[in-house]
C-alpha cells in the first residue's frame, strides 16, 4: 500500500468551555489556553511537513452564545491578532482567513487584512483561521455569484461543474482537507467545510483542545498513515 499523501489537517478546537469547567474556572479561561495551543500546534504542522492547516476558531452559529461570551471571545481575537499571529508570521506561515468578514467589527477585519498581506508571501505553510465561518453560508454566497454570473451573461450553465464549485469558495486554491481532527469527544461537523470534505479521513479524540498535544497529532497522522483511502473504489 503506497503511503497516503498529507498536504492538508483541518481542525474543529473543541471542549475549551468543558477543560474550564472541569477547573472550576471560567469558560473564558479555556478560550484562553485554546488559543495559545494554536500557535504550538501551527509550528509543529509546520515542522511535520504539513502544506495547509485549517483551524476552525468561531462558526456563523458561534454568534448565538450570550453577549459575554462572544465579546470576550473577540477581545481575545483582538489580543491575538495584534500579538501571537505575529510570531507565526516570523515561523514564515502564510496566515488566511474564511467565514463571514462583513459579521465581525472593523477593527479586527482590519487586523485580519494586514495579517493576510504581510505573509502572502510566505511558501513554508499555510494557516487558514475559519473566523465567523460556517460551509452553508459558503455555498450560499457561492450559489448567488454563480446566478448573479449567469444573469450577467459572464457564464454559462454548462460551464457549472466540480471545479467551477470549488474555486468559488472561500478555500479555492487549497486542496481539500486530507484529515479532520474534532477535539472533545463530539462526532459532528458543525457546519464546517461540508464540501470540502468529501473525502476527508475522520479523527475523533475525547482530548479537549486546550490539552491537545503535538505528539497527539503525530499520532492521528500515523494512524492515517495506515488506512487506506478510497475515493468510491474497490
Ligand atoms: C470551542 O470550545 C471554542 C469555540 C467554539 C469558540 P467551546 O466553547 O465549544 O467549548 P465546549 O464545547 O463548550 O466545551
Ligand atoms: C464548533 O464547535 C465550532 C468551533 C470549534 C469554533 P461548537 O462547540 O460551537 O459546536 P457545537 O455547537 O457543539 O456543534
Ligand atoms: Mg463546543
Amino acid at each position: 500500500m503506497s503511503k497516503n499523501i498529507l498536504e492538508h489537517i483541518a481542525i474543529i478546537m473543541d471542549g475549551n468551555g468543558r477543560w474550564a469547567l472541569k477547573r472550576g474556572l471560567p469558560r473564558t479561561a479555556g478560550h484562553k489556553k485554546g488559543a495559545e495551543k494554536v500557535l504550538e500546534i501551527a509550528k509543529a504542522a509546520k515542522e511535520m511537513g504539513i502544506k495547509y492547516m485549517t483551524i476552525y476558531a468561531f462558526s456563523t452559529e458561534n454568534w448565538k452564545r450570550s453577549k459575554e461570551e462572544v465579546d470576550t471571545l473577540m477581545n481575545l481575537l483582538r489580543e491575538y491578532l495584534s500579538n501571537d499571529f505575529q510570531k507565526l508570521l516570523d515561523e514564515g506561515i502564510r496566515i488566511r482567513f474564511i467565514g463571514e468578514r462583513y459579521m465581525l467589527s472593523d477593527d479586527i477585519v482590519q487586523k485580519m487584512e494586514k495579517l493576510e498581506n504581510l505573509s502572502a508571501s510566505n511558501t513554508t505553510a499555510t494557516l487558514q483561521v475559519a473566523l465567523s465561518y460556517g460551509s452553508r453560508a459558503e455555498i450560499v454566497s457561492m450559489v448567488k455569484n454563480i446566478a448573479l454570473k449567469i444573469k450577467d451573461g459572464d457564464m454559462s450553465i454548462k460551464e457549472i461543474d466540480e471545479k467551477t464549485i470549488s474555486d468559488m469558495l472561500y478555500t479555492k486554491d487549497i486542496p481539500d482537507p486530507d484529515i479532520l481532527i474534532r477535539t472533545s469527544g463530539e462526532q459532528r461537523l458543525s457546519n464546517f467545510l461540508l464540501w470540502q470534505m468529501a473525502y476527508t479521513e475522520f479523527f475523533f479524540t475525547d482530548t479537549y483542545w486546550p490539552d491537545f498535544t503535538k505528539e497527539e497529532l503525530k499520532q492521528i497522522v500515523e494512524r492515517y498513515n495506515g488506512r487506506e483511502r478510497r475515493y468510491g473504489k474497490n
